[in-house]
């Protein structure tokens, strides 16, 4: 057995919560874009992976192709993380997006077959490009079909839902039509479905039986879809109360949560995953001393409910120590 696997069945065999207790005392553990802090993210293979280590969630952000099929890529624009680039030099574009000008190529102007000749890459500079090359995009009916396979949960975000309606490709019906295919979209299924955006959320309210979550951006930002209405406005006791109306839980910005904001949250009847928690050295902060345990206690003591984090192997070795506990 290669280390990689012994670790991951070992973080496995200790990331239920040890004493039992109701299980929303479980702060859940969300493998953001998969295990990513160890695999080129959204990859069927760092998916995987955080499923050998015993996430609760696998996380993928969904875009759309020319031929309207959901892939998993946190951008549209997908030079950051494959090799599109040198395969189709000639298909860069310019694009406005949620009011910004970007340059790049982009996932609405190639077809699947064209996608699915693409190979993935390490974004960061920082991290290992030992498996840049190796790995597809996948789509999001092949990651449910992994999901189908295992005892996980799927927490798909819609990007760009405005900009993609917008172009006649709306995310919205493929991505019922995928959680209708896998059964999934039913009460009790492991599935939350998040997005930036309002509007799409609320719309999607009635037309899907699994819970929502509103993410949170910076105080002073607005959702692409809202003329007025900043994230700031929204994490109040107001605007809580409204996102209680159509979401079951908001994923605010790490900085976001403070002992007052998750009170007034839980008020509203909201649950709480805040993002992104990384183990590596430019991410995590000089005050956890190098221990990413150390921030995992601190937002878990604070009550959160679930973490976005790149190392679920980390977060799943914190949550197995309970340090929360005494703090409840
Ligand atoms: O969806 C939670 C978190 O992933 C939001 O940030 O930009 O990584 O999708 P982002
Ligand atoms: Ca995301």
């Amino acid at each position: 057995m290669i280390p990689r696997l012994a670790i991951a069945a070992l973080v496995g065999a200790l990331s239920s919560c040890a004493i039992p207790g109701p299980a929303d005392e479980c702060p859940l553990v969300i493998a953001h874009r998969g295990a990513s802090g160890h695999l080129p993210e959204h990859t069927i293979e760092a998916y995987r992976l955080a499923i050998e280590m015993g996430a609760d969630y696998i996380e993928p952000d969904l875009v759309i192709s020319k031929d309207g099929v959901l892939i998993a890529r946190h951008e549209n624009e997908m030079s950051e993380t494959t090799d599109v680039a040198a395969k189709f030099p000639d298909r860069k574009a310019r694009k406005t997006i949620d009011g910004r000008t970007v340059e790049g190529w982009f996932s609405e102007d190639f077809t699947l077959a064209e996608i699915k000749t693409l190979r993935a890459r390490e974004r960061l500079s920082s991290r290992s490009h030992a498996n840049d090359g190796k790995y597809e995009v996948p789509t999001f009916t092949e990651i449910l079909a992994l999901v189908g396979r295992h005892d996980i949960g799927v927490y798909p975000e819609t990007k760009y839902p405005s900009y993609f309606r917008a172009l006649g490709l709306p995310l919205e019906p493929p991505l019922i039509a995928a959680l209708d295919a896998a059964s999934l979209n039913r009460s009790g299924a492991k599935v939350f479905v998040q997005s930036f955006e309002v509007s799409n959320l609320q719309s999607l309210k009635n037309r899907l039986k699994v819970p929502l979550v509103q993410l949170l951006g910076d105080p002073d930002e607005r959702p692409s879809d809202q003329a007025v209405m900043t994230y700031g406005d929204m994490t109040g006791e107001q605007g809580l109360q409204d996102i209680a109306r159509y979401a079951a839980g908001v994923g605010p910005p790490k900085a976001a949560v403070s002992s007052e904001f998750v009170a007034r949250a839980h008020a509203a009847g909201l649950k709480i995953h805040p993002y992104t928690f990384r183990s590596d050295p430019p991410f995590l902060a000089p005050v956890y001393g190098g221990d990413p345990a150390e921030e995992y206690c601190k937002f878990f003591a604070l009550g959160v409910d679930g973490v976005f984090s790149d190392f679920p192997d980390d977060a799943l070795k914190a949550r197995a120590s309970r340090c929360w506990s005494q703090a409840k």
